[in-house]
């Protein structure tokens, strides 16, 4: 167990994995500097607020769903595709929260979720050997040695970019447009068309009967501002961690230290290693962390992981999410699952039905298939059913956009539809038409266990 000093630096005497070689040492010290400078990108009493919201989920009393792009590109930021996330991400919560009675925790991928883990840490294309595409915030995608080297300047382009994307998202969050008056308005233009618009339209109506029946009995904005105003939280796998130290701040009141570049941070299946520098730095964070649970994880691994990260056992701070594959998550889940619990653990069990089904299409497309992911999500469920803990959450890679890079769906997106309009810069996303789908099979779930 880690008993050593934490400093929001101590991760760098640990090994480490993942992390790009800079060329120019100065310059990355130069950003680092400048973004050590900068206002954080959120508060502590924010993080704080999270972390009470996801307590709620750990006891089994709310929901936490988490989603947004696989990674934010640079080229790709505009405010039309902030609000169309933000828009499903505020329909998906409200199908759960209506049709399933049922509070949800919102939380975005988004503001921040710039860096990618690699398999390989070399690309190779035509005999070309370059070092791969790390996201946006290290390297360009282009398959050229100038934009594959890392380039610090982009850490700060990275610290603009989400700044203004959260701007964006405090004012949709806060200044009319997440109010309850506008579900009807959060339908996207190219849902329309689909077989699921109609059933969203009733629900949208319903909604609107319902406030009506409030506002007859008291109940409106003034009085109430959660029919008015949303929380929308924001989070990214903290892997580049310059730029994580860099926006860590302690907080005058309290003494302890939270890392202002986002709400909720997790550590990704590759860099879970106890005694490495990822867990090393967040360990010493106060924000919500996520771990991401793979098919190697084991109970011991799990166990180590929780004693370093929570050793007070608070609720709210762990979120496990699993991301086993569809065909292993009844197998792998159960045992880690028992000995959380058996451990007396207080966590949130999420389902990321994404990263265990990614396939290659034979066009050579990353894809992954609605059915496999609601396999795993099924599983999911299933495994916590009998187990009698909580399944408390999900975690998916989407967008409002109307992309085609998942197969499957209310519009049976095949094979052949993948090149019409495939813009991911890693891997597939659910587009919001799957993943409105994805949100009712949730709710009816959710029903059931209700009831
Ligand atoms: C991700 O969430 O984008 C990711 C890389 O996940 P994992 O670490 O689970 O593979
Ligand atoms: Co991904």
């Amino acid at each position: 167990m880690t008993t050593s000093i934490w400093t929001p630096s101590s991760w760098r005497s640990k090994p480490i994995v993942q992390q790009p070689q800079y060329p120019d040492i100065s310059a990355l010290n130069h950003a680092e500097a400048t973004l050590n400078n900068m206002p954080p990108l959120v508060f502590a009493g924010e993080i704080n607020q999270l972390q009470n919201d996801l307590a709620k989920v750990a006891k089994g009393k709310a929901f936490l769903l988490q989603g947004g792009d696989c990674a934010e590109s640079f080229s790709e930021f505009n405010a039309d595709k902030i609000k169309d996330t933000f828009k499903v991400l505020m329909q998906m919560a409200i199908v759960m929260t209506f049709s399933a009675s049922c509070p949800v925790v919102k939380v975005g991928r988004i503001a921040g979720q710039y860096a990618k883990p690699r398999s390989s840490d070399m690309e190779s294309s035509n005999g070309i050997e370059l070092p791969s595409y790390r996201g946006d915030i290290v390297n360009g995608i282009e398959f050229t040695n100038d934009a594959r080297q890392a380039d610090p300047e982009r850490l700060v382009t990275a610290y603009h970019q989400a700044a203004s994307t959260l701007n964006l998202l405090r004012a949709f969050s806060r200044g009319g447009f997440a109010d309850l008056h506008q579900v009807h308005a959060w339908n996207q233009n190219f849902v329309t068309k689909s077989p699921l618009c109609k059933k969203y339209q009733n629900l949208a109506d319903q909604i609107d009967q319902s406030i009506r029946f409030m506002e007859a009995c008291g109940i409106n904005a003034t009085n109430t501002p959660q029919l008015h105003e949303t929380s929308l939280y924001t989070s990214h796998e903290a892997l580049l961690l310059g730029y994580e130290e860099a926006l860590t701040r302690q907080d005058s009141l309290s003494g302890n230290w939270y890392d202002c570049s986002a709400h909720m941070l997790w550590i990704g299946d590759r860099t879970r290693q106890p005694d490495h520098a990822h867990v090393e730095f967040l360990r010493g964070v106060k924000n919500p962390i996520g771990i991401k649970v793979g098919p190697t994880t084991k109970p011991d691994d799990l166990e180590k992981l929780l004693a370093v990260l929570n050793p007070n056992n608070e609720a709210g701070r762990i979120t496990l999410i699993a991301r086993m594959g569809a065909e292993k998550i009844t197998d792998f889940l159960p045992p880690l699952v028992r000995a959380v619990k058996n451990g007396g653990h207080q966590v949130i069990w999420s389902s990321d039905p994404m990263h265990g089904n990614t396939i290659k299409a034979s066009s050579g497309y990353k894809t992954r298939s609605v059915d496999a992911i609601l396999k795993e999500m099924k599983g999911f469920f299933e495994v916590h059913r009998a187990e009698g803990t909580h399944a408390g959450g999900v975690h998916f890679e989407m967008t409002g956009q109307n992309v085609t890079e998942c197969i499957g769906g209310a519009y049976m997106i095949s094979e052949q539809d993948l090149a019409d309009r495939y813009h991911t810069h890693c891997d597939p996303r659910l587009n919001g038409e799957q993943a409105l789908e994805l949100a009712y099979l949730i709710a009816d779930t959710l029903k059931a266990a209700r009831q």
